[in-house]
């Protein structure tokens, strides 16, 4: 159900989808994972909730964006042949740059820098936006890991994006620097539906001594709130699963870490209000924000 070509043929049969689509809530889910500190779990938090959204019937994609590091093709052991950038540039088709990964996860690698956005042209601006209805129309759910961060790159695309996941783990380094990427998005008025995952926890009590300190600094300064809060314990066997370029959630599913992940993925499902901008309302505001 989930190889290649089927959901090829999926993606190119548009007025099918389309009338299925409207008649049922159009847009994507974009959410970014972003966090301020480099190295605190992003990339595994996006592949791992990805294919456990999957494995809960979700059509998920995810768009490796950081520019600086791309590797989710690296934690799931495949090597890309092209990525956003050919396919913006009309060097192949979306479907050659497209990577089924496990559960039928589809990978679409980014392009090298997100410097491109400031000098596309308007043949890129269309080929981005036919590329962005595509997607809209196969995916639920579409993940977005940008990379470590507030430069304004980074900070463009989060706040595009209709929800956000901030990942920090417990060191004081990465509360602030969280703190510090929180506090730029708030002085945007458009604000992405904001969340956090406190990843390489001792255990839940130390998570919830994190999310309070933040979430009672952030109320207190910034007036926002956080809506979704999960934690990831520590866990040896992510390391393992990480050198065998496997998602722990498959590899390792009973373990510590690989039921939180789909612990987390279950709470993404279950606090999902809808009204989402997707990938077109994603790419109108990327292209307005490099504009301005
Ligand atoms: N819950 C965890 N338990 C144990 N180790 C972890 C956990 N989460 C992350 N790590 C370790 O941290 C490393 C970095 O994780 P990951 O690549 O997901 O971070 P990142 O935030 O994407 O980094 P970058 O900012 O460089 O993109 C992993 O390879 C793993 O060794
Ligand atoms: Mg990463």
């Amino acid at each position: 159900m989930h190889d290649q070509a089927s959901r090829l043929r999926k993606m190119f049969d548009s007025e099918k989808t389309k009338t299925e689509k409207e008649n049922y809530n159009s847009a994507s889910r974009v959410i970014a994972v972003a966090s301020g500190k480099g190295g605190v779990g992003k990339t595994n938090v996006s592949v791992n909730l990805g294919v456990s959204l999957q494995k809960m019937d979700k059509e998920v994609l995810l768009l490796d964006a950081d520019m600086g590091m791309a590797n989710v093709d690296v934690l799931i052991g495949v090597t890309p042949r092209y990525n956003l950038g050919h396919v913006l540039e009309d060097k192949c088709d979306i479907e050659d740059a497209l990577i089924t990964g496990p559960e039928g996860l589809t990978i679409l690698p980014g392009s090298s820098g997100i410097d491109e956005f400031i000098n596309m042209n308007i043949y890129k601006i269309k080929q981005l936006l036919k590329l962005a209805s595509h997607l809209e129309e196969n995916y639920d759910i579409i993940i977005i890991d940008v990379g470590a961060g507030a430069h304004q790159g980074v900070v463009n695309f989060i706040k595009a994006a209709d929800e956000v996941i901030v990942v920090l783990t417990p060191e004081p380094t990465a509360i602030m620097d969280a703190y510090s990427l929180i506090k730029i998005l708030s002085k945007n008025e458009v604000r992405p539906k904001l969340n956090l995952i406190v990843n390489q926890v001792d255990n839940d009590r130390e998570g919830d001594e994190v999310s309070k300190r933040i979430s009672s600094v952030i109320k207190d300064y910034l007036d926002l709130e956080i809506s979704i809060t999960s934690y990831i314990p520590y866990d040896n066997t992510l390391r393992e699963a990480v050198k065998k370029q496997k998602p722990i959630v498959n590899l390792y599913p009973r373990s510590r870490a690989g039921k939180a992940f789909t612990k987390s993925a279950g709470q993404l499902i279950d606090r999902d209000v809808g009204n989402n901008a997707g990938m077109q309302g994603f790419v109108n505001k990327v292209l307005g924000f490099f504009k301005s």
